[in-house]
This record gives structure tokens, C-alpha cells and sequence, in this order.
């Protein structure tokens, strides 16, 4: 049966806005990015809403769901109550283009600055050869949509515009930990660049106190701290750490 769903929407644009009350017909099986396209088709004709898929996937209906970080395709109106007030605002750690519509090219800076993955030489594309074990570490990573929802939800960069430049955020310090894990990675032998340096020194993974919010809010469940973040921080701490390491460090100081 359908009802009539509240609904306070943030409209406005990069000098200021605010949040507007709309009541708007809602049906069984719908989910919030349904609610959206119909305030847009009855109300408010002009009201920006990035979206493609509908299905999860594309990453592009991100938005802020009664405050929780959410895709609005993939929020079913059954988790509300009737006569509950839904709001809907965009990512708050992006500027705001218009409406629910952000900016969110710091993101795609941040993945132009990650050295891409570097094979090793003299092999032939299709000679590469890896083990099942090592693809199936990785794999969990591929999965990312690319909804930005953990680097909005991010503490180090949704209150501190000013860490922008110096941290690359949870998406991408995983991506250089996926291709830090990848065994065919051979960035250090070809350049001398180590990964996990490159991501302490380079993108701020120190930032990092791994507090977990951004796996929370991960929508394909990728565990982003646990998996990619820890592990990573771990690797720094025993390149650090390493007696032999730091002999090596300490030789080849002295050579140069
Ligand atoms: S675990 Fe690290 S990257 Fe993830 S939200 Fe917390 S501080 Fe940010
Ligand atoms: S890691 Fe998860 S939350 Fe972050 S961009 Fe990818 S899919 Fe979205
Ligand atoms: S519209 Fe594609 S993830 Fe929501």
C-alpha cells in the first residue's frame, strides 16, 4: 500500500542552501533514490541528483541518509518508519555543486598520484603468471564501486579540509595496498619506490588511527582497515623497525 513519506531534502548550491520539506507518495519495494525521482518528476523539476545504475554498482547516488553516509539506491524505505522524516543532504567532505550533487574530483587527483601498477621487466604481457591464493587477496579491493563514502565519512578529511593535500583517504591508500599486495608488482625494483613508503610519506597513512569508519560504511563490505589499512601500517612499522632494515638504510647512507 502506498503512503505519503517526509521527506527534508537539502537544496542549494556552492554559496549556501537549506533543507526544504516535501510530503511525497512512497510505494511498497521502493528505496529512497525512488522517492527522489518522483520529487523530481511532481515538485522540484530542477533538482540535481547524480545517479546511473540503481542497482548499487555505478557508485554515483551517494548522499547523506538522516545523516548516515548511504546510496540512496541501495536505502529501502521499509527501514523507515511511515511517519518518520527522512533527509536526504549531499557529502558533506566534497563541495557542493547543487543540491545532492557534489565535486568529488579530489578523488580522482588522489588516484592520478598513485604510481600505477609497474610490471616486471622483461616479461611478456601474456607470460604473466599467478597463483590463485595471491589474485584472491587482492580480489576483495576490485570490488570497489568508487562511491566515496568511506573518504566522505573519513574523519581525517570530512572535518579537516586542510589534511586534503597530505591524505589520500581510505579508497586510496587501499588501492596502493592492493597493488602493494599484487606479486607481480614491481614498482621498487623498477624505480626504487617502495609502496608502503610511498603511502606513509606520500599520502598520509600515518593520518590514519584506524578507527574503522570507513569499512562501516563500505556498501560492497570491503575491509578496508583490516585488510588493506592494518596491514599496511604494519608493513611501515616493520621496515621501520627492522634491525636489518635499518643496517641496510644506514650502509647505504654511508655509500652515497
Ligand atoms: S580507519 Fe583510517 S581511513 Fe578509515 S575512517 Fe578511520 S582514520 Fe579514516
Ligand atoms: S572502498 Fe567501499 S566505500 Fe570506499 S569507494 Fe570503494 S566501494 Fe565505496
Ligand atoms: S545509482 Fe548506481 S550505485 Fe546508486
Amino acid at each position: 500500500m502506498g503512503y505519503q513519506a517526509h521527506f527534508r531534502v537539502w537544496r542549494g548550491d556552492a554559496d549556501g542552501g537549506d533543507l526544504h520539506d516535501f510530503t511525497v507518495e512512497a510505494n511498497e519495494g521502493e528505496v529512497v533514490l525512488d522517492i527522489i525521482h518522483r520529487l523530481q518528476a511532481t515538485q522540484c523539476g530542477d533538482l540535481a541528483v547524480r545517479w546511473n545504475c540503481k542497482a548499487g554498482k555505478c557508485g554515483s547516488c551517494s548522499a547523506e541518509i538522516n545523516g548516515r553516509p548511504r546510496l540512496m539506491c541501495m536505502t529501502r524505505m521499509s527501514e523507515f518508519a511511515e511517519d518518520e522524516v527522512v533527509t536526504v543532504t549531499p557529502m558533506r567532505a566534497f563541495p557542493v555543486i547543487r543540491d545532492l550533487v557534489t565535486d568529488v574530483s579530489f578523488n580522482y587527483e588522489k588516484a592520478r598520484e598513485i604510481p600505477a601498477f609497474s610490471p616486471p621487466k622483461g616479461v611478456a604481457a601474456g607470460d604473466y603468471r599467478m597463483h590463485q591464493v595471491d589474485v584472491g587477496r587482492s580480489q576483495e579491493f576490485r570490488k570497489c564501486i568508487e562511491c566515496f563514502l568511506c573518504q566522505n565519512t573519513c574523519h581525517v578529511l570530512r572535518d579537516h579540509e586542510e589534511n586534503k593535500p597530505a591524505f589520500a583517504g581510505p579508497r586510496f591508500l587501499m588501492r596502493i595496498a592492493e597493488l602493494e599486495m599484487h606479486p607481480l608488482d614491481s614498482l621498487r625494483e623498477n624505480t626504487g619506490a617502495d609502496r608502503t613508503e610511498v603511502a606513509q610519506q606520500e599520502h598520509g597513512l600515518g593520518y590514519c588511527n584506524i578507527t574503522k569508519c570507513c569499512t562501516e560504511v563500505c556498501p560492497e563490505q570491503i575491509k578496508i582497515t583490516d585488510n588493506a589499512l592494518i596491514p599496511m601500517k604494519e608493513r611501515v612499522a616493520d621496515r621501520r623497525y627492522d634491525p636489518l632494515v635499518w643496517l641496510g638504510n644506514k650502509i647505504r647512507r654511508r655509500r652515497t
